[in-house]
């Protein structure tokens, strides 16, 4: 059982590491804080005494009961710590978006070439979640595509604090946050994943007076049909999301994470294609990832970096016909 340690202690950190106990795919060594006592709280809180705190993060990376580290820092600051990671010889989990820039990606890609036994995994975790493998599986046995519409805009508890004055990190250009990279990106995933890079991609966003989008919509266009996104951070929607063949049509609740598939063979006729959801979000790919790494599946590794690539690859192009600027982009 390889052996992980994470970077950041937020919600998302803790879910995580909560997956890898219930799954039992990884075995806890390091939780890293800038702040010791906030990752002594999270290994307390988690019982994990056999996990040590650090807060020097040199020390964490050089730990040599440490095989894979995972990101869960703010957006811009991910290309630092994979970076730092893989030169000190550990492989990668690092949340979505993986990276900011294309720059970025290509760098880290450089220095995976540089070796080879290294990996980066980016957490995109619905795209290992079982409703979406029911959902892609049906994708692919539809005889055509001819349109898609996707949906995932939420609330964000933050927005409150950014309405206030505030900046949250994820309302925020240094972070590289904003509605397109936090809840856009789950969209962009699926697209790509299942229909391929497009050949133009536009966004039209609603921004905040820092510059951030809030919600937009975009549009991702393919030789023989368009993929229509809607989503956002500072209002709610329920609409959930559609794939089109024609007359049939594959409907899930909810892409970000979906618990109820169907498809549509005609106007009230459809096919439960729904699988039992995991409690933890993250169960599905922790195992996913786990198997990867215990079964050296270069494979599977090689195919999710590249999706990495495409993603990022469209994200750019969103924001730049948004004229979205980070922070990033000045590196
Ligand atoms: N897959 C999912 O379902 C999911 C859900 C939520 C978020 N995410 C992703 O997880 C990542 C973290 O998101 P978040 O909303 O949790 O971010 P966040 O709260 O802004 O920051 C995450 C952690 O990073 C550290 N940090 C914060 N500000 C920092 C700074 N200025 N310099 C260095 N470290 C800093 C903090 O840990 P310490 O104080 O302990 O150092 C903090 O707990 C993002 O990439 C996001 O997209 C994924």
């Amino acid at each position: 059982m390889a052996n992980v340690g994470t970077i950041g202690t937020s919600q998302i950190t803790r879910t995580f590491l909560q997956a890898c106990i219930a799954s039992r795919a990884f075995k806890i060594t390091h939780v890293y804080s800038r702040t010791k006592t906030k990752a002594q709280q999270l290994i307390d809180d988690l019982f994990i005494p056999q996990a040590t705190a650090d807060d020097d993060l040199d020390n964490f990376l050089s730990a040599a009961d440490l095989d894979i580290v995972y990101v869960a820092s703010p957006n811009s600051l991910h290309f630092q710590d994979v970076k730092a990671a893989l030169l000190h010889g550990k492989n990668v989990i690092v949340e979505k978006p993986a990276f900011v820039t294309t720059a970025e990606y290509q760098e880290i890609d450089r220095i995976l070439k540089e070796h080879p036994e290294l990996h980066v995994l980016e957490a995109a975790r619905h795209l290992f979640d079982a409703n979406y493998l029911a959902a892609s599986e049906q994708i692919k046995a539809f005889p055509e595509v001819t349109g898609a519409t996707l949906a995932y805009m939420k609330y964000s508890s933050r927005f409150d604090d950014f309405k206030a004055g505030k900046e949250p990190n994820i309302f925020s250009t240094k972070f590289a946050g904003g509605a397109l990279y936090d809840l856009g990106v789950y969209l962009i995933y699926a697209a790509v994943d299942w229909f391929g890079l497009p050949k133009q991609s536009t966004y039209s966003a609603t921004k905040a007076a820092n510059g951030i989008d809030l919600h937009g919509l975009a549009r991702l266009h393919y030789d023989d049909f368009d993929v229509a996104l809607i989503f956002g951070k500072d209002q709610q929607s329920f609409l959930p999301s559609e794939v089109y063949a024609a007359r049939q049509t594959l409907w899930l609740d909810n892409l970000g994470q979906p618990s109820i598939v169907r498809r549509y063979d005609g106007p009230a006729v459809f096919q439960d294609l729904s699988k039992p959801s995991t409690e933890n979000p993250l169960v599905d790919e922790v195992n996913a990832f786990s198997l990867m790494f215990a079964n050296r599946d270069e494979a599977q590794f090689a195919h999710y970096w590249q999706l990495t690539g495409q993603v990022n690859q469209v994200l750019n192009q969103l924001r730049a016909s948004a004229q979205i600027k980070f922070e990033s982009d000045q590196n």
